[in-house]
């Protein structure tokens, strides 16, 4: 079990909690491939899914997982909840939390909503993703597909290309990543680049590389990890169209040829095909896109076994 009430970011989590995570993601995979998808482990606890904004992974996957292992699962969205009629978060939480909830799974555009949830609530929260901050189960899934395949967490020339500014998934994936000591390049436009970028991420610096060179990112890598590009966090123009911006950030099969053979492609999808991924490159080969879908049952299990006690 994981000694924690809460999972809210990458960057307070240990190795092992991680690699604990991640063996028993590995067990729990096994039970999708059976003909009935189900184990009783968490029989008679409540495990509700609090959506601020849209997801179809992150959601159903949280809910396949609950369901998987036996819980009862409630979906709540902004739309259909009371928030709509002016009721805070705190309260919504609060009246979640009168309810026995065993643990709450809260995406929101507010970086820190998940933390302020944690102090406030006897129901464990687990973050599915908050404003631009982290995205914790997304690393975990991306970590999982990438041990999966490469055989190993440490020593790898990983490059995350895309809307940097925006992204939770690339901060999350740069602090686990660079925990486990594999070179992390984050590669974006000049104006997809977050000030002070350096000092935000991470403690393991010597791991962490910026560039604004895709190719300098994509040369010899193992692993290449493209961001959607963010137009709804985006209240200005960050590049002058999209044409443009495929012609220099996009990934094309002729740039994936500056990589390593055996690298692998990936996405937290959704993707924006023709914006920052050629459609022949999310689907090709080297894309492992839908393996980290299905990884994210797995490792969605797992937290919710590991935090919820079995
Ligand atoms: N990767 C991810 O979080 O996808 P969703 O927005 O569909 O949940």
């Amino acid at each position: 079990m994981l000694k924690r009430k809460d999972l809210l970011g990458i960057e307070d989590l240990g190795r092992e909690e991680i690699l604990e995570i991640l063996d028993a993601a590995e067990s729990f995979q096994e039970v999708s491939t059976r003909p009935i998808k189900k184990v009783p482990t968490l029989r008679g606890k409540t495990i509700i899914n609090l959506f601020f904004e849209a997801s179809t992974r992150t959601r159903t996957s949280f809910e396949i997982a609950g369901k998987r292992l036996s819980a009862d699962v409630v979906n709540i969205s902004s739309s259909t909840s009371s928030v709509s009629k002016g009721e805070t978060l705190i309260d919504t939480a609060r009246t979640l939390d009168a309810m026995a909830a065993d643990c709450v799974v809260i995406r929101h555009s507010a970086s820190g909503a998940p933390h302020t949830l944690a102090k406030l609530t006897k129901a464990s929260i687990v973050n599915g993703g908050d404003g631009s901050h982290e995205h914790p189960t997304q690393a975990l899934l991306d970590a999982y597909t990438i041990r999966q395949r490469k055989r190993r967490l440490n020593d790898l020339k990983v490059a995350i290309i895309g809307d940097i500014a925006h992204s939770r998934v690339a901060r999350s994936n740069t602090h686990l990543l660079t925990k486990f000591g594999s070179h992390v390049w984050l590669c974006a436009a000049p104006t997809l680049m977050p000030l002070g970028i350096e000092r935000i991420v991470c403690e393991n610096n010597e791991f962490l590389h910026l560039t604004n060179s895709m190719d300098e990112a994509v040369e010899h890598a193992d692993v290449v990890m493209m961001l959607r590009i963010q137009f709804e966090r985006m209240t200005e123009s960050f590049f002058p169209s999209v044409r443009e911006y495929f012609r220099y950030y996009g990934l094309t099969s002729a740039r994936a040829r500056w990589a390593k053979p055996d690298v692998i492609i990936m996405h937290p999808g959704p993707m924006n095909r023709g914006v920052e991924i050629a459609t022949d490159v999310a689907d090709g080969p080297f894309s492992v896109i839908l393996d980290q879908v299905s990884a994210g049952v797995a490792v969605r299990m797992a937290i919710l076994y590991l935090l919820l006690g079995g």
